[in-house]
């Protein structure tokens, strides 16, 4: 007996998915589960049958059971932490990867799939204005494109130095200086211990103000060690401020020391689709590798990220791997000749629909647009008493102090905020302040969702500074 649906029974629960799925999509539920008791939230905690229930009734139960505790992050007001809003194409090229069923590791097993990441890893170089004979591994987000990315620099600095890397691993191996902004983003320390890198490796350079690189201290720092190997990791968008780093600069500094450099640009690295807003990302090019993330600013589907890497060799010398039974993608693209996995989804075809669904201008227009209403916004925001405005040039992010003797000020604004219903916001703790954070990154958000808001901003700060008084 098959344990598997009849196939009549399996085409009307995969229907009966889509429906409900898109009917959650597009509720009007309030965008912050977190507003309703923990109580309600949580429907999963039943016991599972001996007996296999029904498909179709499991998957109903399952979305009365998630319903509550979803995030509205495909709305426009979810402005929390850093999260895309999923462009319709990708989910449903994402369903049609499910339902397809396609592993992508190799060439043999699913040659669609590694036709569509070649096809998409050509449109990623091309419009976010990269090397054209870099390799690019489709991750499942910017933290593992950085694991990825830095395993190449590691084998290639090690090789340089004359250590064998392949065969001796870490073992004995020359030192190597890894510099990094003090404060990067976290992954990026998470990355480098998965690689083997503790914190005696790590030259931790001072930030600046918008917690990019006091590139004088870094300039200071390598002049001063005498290391066989380096690698700089640099930012192109600071979690915070949206700042970048002098890549032009840090190149510089880099060739002079033989160092690898790597480039976080999760999200920021998009910006180099706008031809205005590209020179704030200038030098970029001359790193040897990014990680930069699909399901940001591109609005890929969870999850996706890219590890790009200038340098084929090094990238597929340090993921690929070789058994009898795998068969060799040459000439042809084996997908997991540039990811830590053998086995795993289909990235490819929900890149590939979300970029031809956009085109090159709709990418162009949608990062100028979210820049614009985050420069709206700010201004906004800095015409109103005790609000101010910490990032000096807003990206898409905003970092926002709410100055009030009597009250944690931003805490209260996110609540009230939070329990219209329209609004997912989170505040942070940086610099020793706690501000209250917007990113504006959804595809849905645009300029005319700031008036409203800023009303509703302005409405909640007068009644809790009133209150406060
Ligand atoms: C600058 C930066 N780097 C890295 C990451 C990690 O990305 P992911 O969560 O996709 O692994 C993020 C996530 O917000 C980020 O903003």
């Amino acid at each position: 007996m098959s344990s598997f649906p009849d196939k009549k029974i399996a085409q009307r629960l995969l229907e009966k998915a889509a429906q409900l799925a898109t009917r959650g999509r597009y509720s009007d539920q309030a965008l912050d589960p977190h507003q309703a008791p923990l109580a309600a939230r949580d429907r999963f905690d039943i016991a599972l049958p001996r007996r296999g229930r029904d498909p179709l009734e499991v998957i109903e139960s399952l979305d009365s059971a998630a319903r509550p505790g979803l995030s509205g992050m495909t709305d426009a007001g979810f402005m929390s932490w850093v999260i895309g809003g999923s462009h319709p194409a990708g989910v449903a090229a994402d369903w049609m990867a499910a339902a397809w069923g396609q592993n992508a590791c190799l060439y043999e097993a699913s040659p669609a799939s590694a036709q569509a990441e070649a096809a998409s890893a050509k449109y990623l170089l091309d419009v976010l204005d990269l090397p054209p004979e870099s390799s690019v591994g489709f991750a499942t987000g910017a933290t593992m494109a950085a694991f990825t990315s830095l395993a190449a620099a590691r084998l290639c600095v090690l090789e340089r130095a004359g250590h064998d890397f392949e065969r001796k691993g870490l073992y004995g191996c020359p030192e190597v200086a890894i510099y990094i902004a003090d404060d990067a983003h976290v992954t990026n320390y998470s990355a480098l211990r998965y690689l083997g890198f503790g914190s005696d490796q790590l030259h931790r350079i001072p930030s600046l103000d918008d917690g990019t690189y006091d590139c004088d201290a870094l300039e200071a720092a390598m002049a001063e060690d005498d290391v066989p190997a380096r690698i700089v990791l640099a930012q192109a968008g600071h979690i915070m401020s949206g700042a970048f780093d002098d890549f032009t600069r840090l190149a510089a500094l880099c060739k002079r020391h033989g160092a690898w450099l790597h480039v976080d640009g999760a999200f920021g690295l998009w910006v180099r689709a706008s031809r205005r807003l590209r020179r704030i990302a200038e030098g970029v090019e001359l790193a040897d590798s990014w990680s930069v993330d699909g399901h940001k600013w591109l609005q890929i589907p969870y999850d996706c990220g890219f590890a790009i890497v200038k340098h084929e060799e090094y990238h597929r010398r340090a993921m690929s791997m070789q058994a009898g039974y795998l068969p060799k993608g040459e000439p042809l693209r084996n997908n997991s000749d540039y990811v830590p996995e053998l086995s795993r989804r289909a990235r490819g075809f929900s890149v590939w629909a979300v970029m031809q669904s956009l085109g090159r201008k709709g990418i162009e227009d949608m990062i100028e647009s979210h820049c614009h209403s985050a420069h709206l916004l700010a201004q906004a925001l800095r015409r109103l008493d005790g609000v101010e405005v910490i990032n000096r040039q807003c990206l898409n992010q905003l970092a926002v102090a709410f100055h009030s003797p009597h009250c944690d000020g931003a805490e209260a604004v996110a609540q009230a905020l939070n329990a219209s219903g329209r609004y997912f916001v989170r505040t942070a703790q940086w610099q020793g302040r706690k501000l209250l954070r917007f990113s504006i990154i959804n595809g849905e958000t645009g300029p005319d969702h700031v008036a409203p808001m800023v009303d509703e901003i302005a409405a909640a700060w007068q009644a809790i500074s009133r209150a406060a008084a």
